[in-house]
């Protein structure tokens, strides 16, 4: 039997199906997804994860209790699970990424949404379902007194539900996203904030990516639902229970990063990449195409610094990868024409014949950010807002040499940011500015600089990160 569980929205693996009617597996995408597989693989944690798509509902149902790895699947122990995808939908697509996802990285146009009427109350219903449907599955599956390590806004009601079932069970929430403060937070109706919180405040130890969004779930504990909240000793105390908030702070596992991107299929990406931009320099980003990583601005930042700066027309050129994401939602395929729009008059503007300013790409191709990566002079990271951003961690340990700029918003920067040059998102041509200061600051000041973002950005890794949390449980 396994003592510890892990649930998440997005398993480590998603099927296709072919029109021949096969089936074929892959590993998934996504920050959670890529932190936690090993972690999970090496613990011998059983994952219990829901089924995304036509493929891998064509799996589960093939498979004896939803167990991938039962039907043969070299996956680690997983449970699929199979909601009905009306519910599914609703659930993921309507509560989790357009209301959640919203509100904790601010992205409501507020004269026109959120709007909560009837429809959403249906929406919510289909998320209290959902949520449900994984507490019972952890419930059924977990042995006595194990430890479940429950992910992300997905499953913000899991562990009250959880506990309802199981008592005995030892449960921990993490956040991989920021967290809103109160006043944007009391946004949602007043009986599904306190749910929310009232969900999480289900498990023993609530876990934050830092120390501020931490800090702002403990706020709307105290202001939505009149917990007591001790922030130095950083505990929520509510209904007579008393919850600990952590912070872990997830970084990267350099060793394993290097030995990816030292591989044949990343070496040619990088030999193509050289080829096609010559020796000029490179600003480059990497990112889902999705509001919060705010692309448009970023690429608005580099055509005011072209404008400002005609003596590097010629010498640079901005590699933008914005691969796509959350695309059934209409918002995001707004927003990757946008992205496509301004890149295009980036083109019309300064392009020449020898010279190409911007090269946006939009599939994913994973080995061939691994080579953007290891070319980047500058390396563009300029969310609203983000609970950690994996890539600002990611760049600077596969190219010690490049310059940071860096949003004060993510994540990241309470533990990069004195090494970053760190932007506010919203400022255009403070953003363009620091471009240019990455792109000129000296190369001893950069390696000196990079070799402190690396040393940052590896501090806590996917293995140590998990450990932390599962001592958190005792
Ligand atoms: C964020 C969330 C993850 C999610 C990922 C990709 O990083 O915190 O939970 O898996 O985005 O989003 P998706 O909707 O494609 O799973």
């Amino acid at each position: 039997m396994n003592a510890i569980l892990v649930a998440s929205n997005r398993g480590p693996v998603s099927f296709t199906l072919s029109e021949g009617g096969s089936l074929s597996m892959r590993r998934g995408g996504g920050g959670l997804v890529s932190g936690l597989s090993e972690v999970a693989k090496d613990l011998g944690a059983l994952w219990v994860c829901a089924a995304l798509s036509d493929g891998d509902r064509g799996a589960v149902r093939l498979a004896p209790g939803g167990r991938l790895d039962q039907a043969g699947y070299d996956t680690g122990a997983l449970r699929m699970l199979d909601i009905p995808p009306a519910t599914f939908h609703r659930a993921y697509n309507a509560v989790a990424n357009s209301t959640l996802w919203f509100v904790h990285h601010l992205l409501y146009d507020t004269p026109n949404r959120p709007h909560f009427d009837a429809r959403f109350r249906r929406e919510w219903e289909s998320y209290q379902a959902y949520n449900e449907a994984f507490a019972m599955a952890l419930a059924e599956e977990a042995p006595h007194g194990a430890r479940v390590m429950v992910q992300d806004y997905h499953l913000s009601l899991v562990p009250a539900m959880l506990r309802g079932e199981r008592p005995d069970l030892r449960v921990a929430h993490f956040s991989h996203t920021p967290w809103a403060p109160p006043e944007y937070f009391s946004l949602l109706p007043d009986d599904v904030a306190a749910e929310v919180l009232e969900g999480i405040l289900g498990a023993d130890h609530a876990g934050f990516l830092t120390a501020r969004w931490g800090g702002a779930f403990m706020d709307c504990c105290e202001t939505v639902l009149g917990a007591r909240v001790e922030r130095a000793s950083r505990t929520v105390t509510h209904e007579g229970r008393t919850i600990r908030i952590g912070t872990h702070s997830l970084g990267v596992d350099g060793k394993a990063l290097w030995a990816r991107a030292s591989e044949p299929d990343v070496e040619s990406h990088m030999a193509a990449l050289r080829a096609q931009v010559g020796d000029r320099r490179l600003i480059v980003r990497i990112d889902r195409t999705e509001l919060s990583k705010n692309i448009v601005r970023g690429l608005a930042a580099y055509r005011e610094f072209l404008s400002a700066h005609p003596e590097w027309h010629g010498r640079v050129t901005h590699l933008a990868f914005a691969y796509p994401s959350r695309h059934d939602l209409p918002e995001y395929r707004e927003y990757t024409a946008a992205v496509q729009r301004c890149a295009k008059e980036i083109e019309d503007e300064y392009a020449t014949e020898d010279w190409d300013p911007l090269i946006l790409n939009v599939d994913d191709d994973y080995p061939r950010s691994l080579a953007a990566y290891r070319l980047a002079d500058v390396l563009l990271v300029n969310p609203i807002r983000d609970g950690m951003n994996l890539v600002a961690k990611e760049g600077p340990i596969l190219s010690p040499g490049s310059a940071l700029v860096l949003s004060r918003e993510a994540g990241a920067a309470a533990e990069l940011g004195e090494h970053a040059v760190t932007v506010n998102p919203y400022d255009v041509s403070a953003t363009a500015a620091a471009l240019h200061e990455g792109l000129t600051m000296p190369e001893a000041e950069r390696a000196r600089r990079g070799a402190l973002l690396a040393g940052a950005a590896t501090a806590l890794p996917p293995h140590r990160w998990f450990a932390e949390q599962l001592d958190a449980l005792g």
